[in-house]
């Protein structure tokens, strides 16, 4: 039976991961420090250990979990651009010195592949669209330049320590389990879901639109599963997008409630999506999941 610890397993992304793996006959190790993640995203098979991956001792507690463990997902992260504004300190730790430990525990295993989770973040506002990973890098907070460098580390343990890796720019994400509480990734799905429960109406910023390349939380596990079994020679980075832009606008449509027009957010990119003929052609992945088709399901599940 192959191995899998995947780093972030109780939070939204990382739990449906963890579903898929077990799904595909996995023996998977869940890390998490729950500070986001919830318990009920844990499925009842998996191993799973409370752990900071930046805490005291993590990087031994890490090596000696992925013990003939054959990949390992890192996804462990604090994902909240706001958050890492407010404490760029904390998040720096969290985020790049977390994603350290996680790769020493890849070297001293000898993993078969280290896949991590980055994100579109890494790029900012870009003029030519859509984006590909030929890109300007052009991070304006502390949350994009954290996981750039977590990419740039990746990099770095893949040439000198030879650890086969692959990193996933992550477009804007969206399914069930999503949290709107505790935190979690911000996304214009979930905060129209709390605004539509608690106000009866949604806030759309500026004219509603800018669009967003909204990517099914399925085709991303989809893109991890096909990474992991790529046998790319070199570390790269692939963008993880459907390649099409959703207005807020058409968004909103979904939610079948009164929309209110507010100021628009200074600095916010009007458009943004994802070129991933790389992806294409190197991993031979593509997003499946149309965005209607995606939001049908969103809103069926999330209005249960
Ligand atoms: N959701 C998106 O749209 C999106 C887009 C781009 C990239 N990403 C990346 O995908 C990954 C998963 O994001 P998500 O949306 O599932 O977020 P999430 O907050 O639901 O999941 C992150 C998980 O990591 C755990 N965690 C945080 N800090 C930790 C630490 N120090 N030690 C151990 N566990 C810790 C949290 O408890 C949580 O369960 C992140 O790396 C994020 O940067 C997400």
């Amino acid at each position: 039976m192959s191995k899998a610890l995947v780093t972030g397993g109780a939070g939204f992304i990382g739990s449906h991961l963890s579903d898929k793996l077990i799904n595909l006959g996995f023996e998977v190790t869940i890390v998490d420090d729950l500070s986001t993640g919830s318990l009920e995203n844990i499925p009842s098979v998996a191993r799973f250990e409370d752990l900071d991956v930046n805490g005291e001792g993590a990087k031994e507690k890490l090596i000696e979990l992925a013990k003939d463990t054959d990949y390992i997902f890192h996804l462990a992260a604090i994902p909240r651009t706001q958050y890492c504004v407010e404490n760029p300190i904390e998040c720096h730790h969290a985020n790049v010195t977390g994603t350290l430990n996680v790769l020493e525990a890849a070297v001293k295993n000898k993993v078969k592949k280290f896949i991590l989770s980055s994100s579109c973040g890494i790029y900012g506002p870009q003029e030519k669209l859509p984006i590909d990973e030929n890109a300007p890098i052009n991070m304006g907070t502390p949350y994009s330049v954290q996981k750039y460098m977590q990419e740039l580390y990746v990099g770095l343990y893949n040439e000198l320590y030879n650890v086969p890796a692959v990193m996933l720019r992550y477009f804007n994400v969206y399914g069930t389990k999503r949290q709107t509480e505790k935190g979690s990734y911000p996304n214009v799905l979930a905060a129209f879901s709390k605004q539509k429960k608690e106000h009866g109406k949604i806030y759309v910023t500026g004219d509603g639109e800018q669009s967003r390349d909204m990517i099914h939380v399925f085709d991303v596990v989809d893109a991890n599963i096909t990474a992991m079994y790529s046998d790319l020679k070199d570390c790269e980075a692939f963008n993880i997008g459907t390649g099409k832009a959703a207005s807020i606008n058409e968004m909103a449509k979904y939610f079948e409630c009164p929309i209110e027009y507010i100021e628009p957010r200074p600095g916010e990119a009007k458009h943004l999506y994802s070129d991933t003929s790389k992806a294409e052609k190197l991993l031979d992945w593509k997003a499946k999941i149309s965005f209607e088709e995606g939001m049908r399901g969103y809103i069926n599940d999330t209005t249960k």
